[in-house]
């Protein structure tokens, strides 16, 4: 068994900056990473990183453009946090020497992005993520912090008190990809959750293929509610036959979307007669997708992003690399031709329940970034608001976990008796809902008998209830997982859509329980333990399955249109009902749905929800 004071799973921005806050407390930190810390997924956020820098600019108006844009549906003390420390941690990474953009003058650049009042987005080029990401690996070696890479946490080690709020996370259990073993690694003091995205779940997205929504399964399963899951963003510009991502950074420099007319239809149809191209996500979102329903899409799928005006040296100076996402990925030369563009999944706003801290309500979990939901972003995310989100939120949980004290957070977590109830749409799949035949073999029973147990103790009982797992399924010899991943991914980009109603979302539902059926005699054919892919993303489908199933029951129970959530049958945001979170926790596989209530009150006034145009 590996030992540490603090184990940050996932080496993105959150992971990478969790790591670097808790060894700056002194602490011995481990960072165990699926991916190569360079080969995270936000190496691929392109167009920047929204800070309130320039005279003319707040943290105040950066806090209230994050709000409008939520729907009202973020909790103030987050984004007010947000907004206030974005700004010390874009200089701490221009002191690390990441290479911005920058002005004549020397300063670095901003740009305009959606829903943003002031041109607040820093950026470098078209590829910011990428920048960040090695910006900060460089400050992780630097440090001498321990890297375990290409080492997929399967579980965590937590005890099991009857109520979430009594337990304390240990550790987790690590499998080494290359060697096929698999240890525990016990943490002194905390496990910061840093693991990202869960775009998998989709067909259709910007994520990478390891964003899987590990994290937030893993943490739903252990006890933590997992909030406002059914709002995923939809970017309006990913490629359509790839859904790469073509950045807001084009709208942003001035890029036009036009449809097969020819029009400017953001204005010429009235979607944002402000803002045009530069509304927020959603808007731009459905307005493509209206379009092309309408008949006005080009080959009935997309429609065209033209960047030509901007001319060849603003292109080549600040979108370069969309050049080459361009031209590699849909053989488009976008200096001499319009770019195909579509809506693609490329964001969860939800994810594990957090404080403004990172703190879970199991004692020594925290959670920060993508996977985590302190609910910055409400029920729509605005572009340039992630990558702030990852380096401010990651900062404070690995502060925090180390010993810091950051205040009292404001957020409350874990499930209160006064917190109102609601009614899950149907029931799971009798039995073991989320746990295959195999895994219930494996756990068996073994779950109840640990409350007295060292620490030690509980990693040692994770990692061998994790190890007969693993054996079970690669003795299995049933349906391979890749049919029932693809089943739930086309269903959700069918019916999970920008666009829902009931019907599809039902359909939507009944689909991933046939898969979750499936699943329960899912097997692996490649029995060995080098390298052996099949068995990763057999237990990553899993976690899409019990993903999957969290998002359509959130977005089935919110009857309301509000922010990326639209429904059909709800053409309005309902604020007398509906100003609240959808929380769901894990009752031994049955999801039991709860809602609590949003923050709008900040540091200095309440943020009253307006009617929210462009
Ligand atoms: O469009 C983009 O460059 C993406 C930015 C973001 O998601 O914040």
């Amino acid at each position: 068994m590996y030992e540490y004071d603090v184990i940050v799973v996932g080496a993105g921005g959150a992971g990478l900056r969790a790591a670097i806050a808790a060894h700056e407390e002194g602490a011995d930190v481990a960072l165990v990473t699926k991916l190569h810390p360079v080969r995270s997924h936000t190496g691929a956020a392109e167009g920047g990183i929204n800070a309130a820098l320039r005279e003319g600019d707040s943290w105040e108006d950066h806090a209230y453009d994050t709000m409008k844009g939520s729907d009202y549906l973020g909790d103030a003390p987050a984004i007010e946090t947000l907004a206030q420390d974005s700004p010390e941690e874009v200089i701490q990474l221009e002191h690390w020497g990441m290479a911005f953009s920058r002005e004549e003058d020397g300063r670095v650049s901003q740009r305009p992005f959606g829903g943003l009042s002031f041109p607040r987005t820093t950026y470098a080029g078209a590829e910011t993520g990428h920048q960040l990401l090695h910006t900060m690996y460089e400050q992780l070696v630097k440090r001498g912090i321990e890297v375990y890479d290409e080492w997929y946490v399967l579980d965590l080690a937590v005890s099991d008190e009857d109520e979430p709020e009594d337990r304390t996370c240990h550790g987790v259990v690590g499998y080494d990809i290359q060697s096929g073993n698999i240890e525990g690694f016990r943490a002194r003091d905390g496990v910061i959750l840093a693991t990202g995205g869960l775009g998998q779940v989709f067909d259709h997205t910007t994520n990478a293929v390891a964003n899987t929504g590990d994290g937030v399964a893993m943490a739903y399963r252990a006890g933590v509610p997992i909030e406002d899951m059914e709002f995923i963003q939809f970017h309006p510009t990913s490629l359509p036959s790839t859904g790469v991502l073509i950045s807001e950074g084009v709208r942003g420099e001035g890029g036009i979307l036009y449809n097969a007319e020819g029009e400017r239809f953001m204005f010429e149809y009235g979607y944002a007669s402000n803002d045009g191209e530069l509304a927020s996500r959603d808007v731009v979102a459905r307005a493509e997708l209206s379009e092309v329903n309408e008949g006005r899409g080009i080959e009935d799928e997309y429609v065209h992003l033209d960047m030509r005006h901007l001319g060849e040296e603003r292109i080549t100076d600040r979108l370069e690399n969309i050049l080459h996402l361009a031209k590699d990925f849909e053989g488009v030369d976008a200096l001499e031709e319009p770019m195909p563009v579509k809506p693609g999944q490329h964001y969860a706003m939800g994810g594990i329940e957090t404080d403004e801290n990172g703190e879970t309500c199991i004692g020594g979990l925290y959670a920060a970034g993508e996977c985590a939901c302190a609910s910055v972003h409400g029920s729509n995310r605005l572009g340039g608001n992630a990558l702030p989100e990852l380096i401010v939120f990651g900062a404070r949980a690995g502060h925090h976990a180390a010993g810091r004290d950051l205040g009292e957070a404001e957020i409350t977590t874990g499930k209160r008796d006064e917190w109102e109830s609601g009614d899950v749409e149907t029931p799971v799949a009798p039995g073991e809902a989320g746990i295959s035949g195999a895994d219930a073999v494996a756990d068996g029973g073994a779950a109840a008998e640990g409350s007295d147990l060292s620490p030690d103790e509980l990693v040692a009982r994770a990692t061998e209830r994790t190890d007969r797992r693993v054996d079970a399924l690669l003795e299995n010899d049933g349906r391979n997982h890749s049919e029932i991943r693809s089943d739930v991914q086309e269903s959700m980009t069918q019916h999970v859509n920008v666009f829902r109603e009931e019907e599809g979302l039902k359909q939507a539902l009944r689909d991933i329980r046939d898969a979750r059926e499936a699943y329960q005699n899912v097997g692996v054919a490649d029995q060995s333990r080098t390298f052996n892919t099949d068995l990763l993303h057999t237990i990553e489908t899993r976690n899409i399955i019990d993903i999957a199933e969290a998002i359509t029951l959130g977005a089935l129970a919110r009857d309301e249109f509000r922010g990326a959530h639209w429904r059909k049958e709800y053409q309005e945001r309902d604020d007398e009902n509906w100003l609240k979170h959808t929380m769901l926790s894990w009752n031994d596989g049955s999801p039991e749905l709860w809602y609590k209530p949003v923050l709008l009150e900040g540091e200095e006034k309440r943020y009253e929800p307006k009617i929210r145009s462009y």
